[in-house]
């Protein structure tokens, strides 16, 4: 059993996205098992939702986004509201704009993410895996891009993640086929971090996530931003924010303690200034 926490302290879009935090791990939890945690235009916005309060709580260091039951991490966009919300270009400009508001959060938090998928990551939640800093996978999970197979563009965004992870010639495999393909390819090819046996998935999850909220923020800062500006495009580069949080870091009171902690022989207890 994927051991997320029960009891969730607030829930989003009809209790469909949960969202907890303790000990420094904020955890969305996509909660609609019945229909493979597929993701409805309200999910997205619940999610948005929990993004934007856990981003804000000063407590919350890491982000698990993980699905609820057994079957999937989330199987897609729901598509038994295509009908009425994606039907044509026009709609389909409408709801891509709500959808696309909440995974621009997501693009650019401020802190590290970690997805937990168990099961079925499917289309959207793909999307959603793709944009998160890293991929943890249970050995029984299935992963694919179906948008051939419905009709759909899978969009700029979402196709500029797949092809940084896997390279242009798998994006094409998967998306001209369709096909679904299993965690020890999705290793392979770099579209997870790392596989483990289904009954470990989230005490492997929350033992990097503890890893990370131990570590000091402001470097774990230096680093996101520093990745996410070698993967633009040269020109776009803010090479001005890497040289800040640089500075933060060097002058931060984080780093003192880094250095004294170690030289102490003590672990160090960091406060993200
Ligand atoms: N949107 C809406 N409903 C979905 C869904 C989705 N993306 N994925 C699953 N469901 C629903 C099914 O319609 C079914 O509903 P029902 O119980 O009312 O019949 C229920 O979830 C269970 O799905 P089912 O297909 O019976 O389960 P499964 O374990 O055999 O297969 C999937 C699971 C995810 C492989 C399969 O449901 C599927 O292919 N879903 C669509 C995936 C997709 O195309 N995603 C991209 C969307 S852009």
């Amino acid at each position: 059993m994927l051991d997320t926490p029960k009891a969730a302290e607030k829930s989003h879009a009809d209790g469909k996205i949960l969202q907890s935090a303790s000990d420094g791990i904020g955890v969305i939890t996509f909660n609609n098992p019945d229909k493979r945690n597929a993701m409805s235009l309200e999910m997205w916005e619940g999610l948005g939702s929990a993004l934007t309060e856990l981003r804000d709580d000063p407590d919350v260091r890491v982000v698990i986004l993980a699905g609820a039951g057994d079957k999937a991490f989330v199987s897609g966009a729901d598509i038994s509201q295509f009908e009425k919300t994606r039907h044509n270009a026009q709609a389909s400009e409408q709801y891509s704009k709500r959808s696309e508001a909440q995974r621009a959060l997501l693009a650019n938090y401020p802190k590290p993410t970690i997805a937990c998928i168990r099961g079925f990551c499917l289309g959207g939640g793909m999307q959603v895996a793709m944009l998160t800093d890293i991929r943890l996978a249970s050995d029984n999970s299935q992963f694919g891009i179906p948008a051939a197979k419905l009709g759909i563009a899978y969009g700029y965004d979402g196709l500029k993640h797949l092809v940084s992870l896997v390279g242009p010639s798998w994006a094409r495999l998967l998306m001209y086929t369709g096909m679904r393909i299993d965690s020890a390819e999705a290793l392979r090819i770099g579209l997870v971090d790392r596989v483990v046996p289904d009954t470990e998935l989230w005490n492997a999850t929350s033992e990097i996530a503890r890893a990370i909220s131990g570590n000091a923020p402001l470097a774990i800062k230096a680093a996101k931003i520093t990745i996410a500006q070698v993967l633009k495009d040269s020109d776009k580069r803010d090479m001005d924010a890497i040289r800040q949080i640089g500075t933060d870091c060097m002058d931060s009171e984080d780093f003192r303690e880094g250095r004294r902690a170690f030289m102490e022989k003590r672990k160090p207890s960091f406060t993200g200034r």
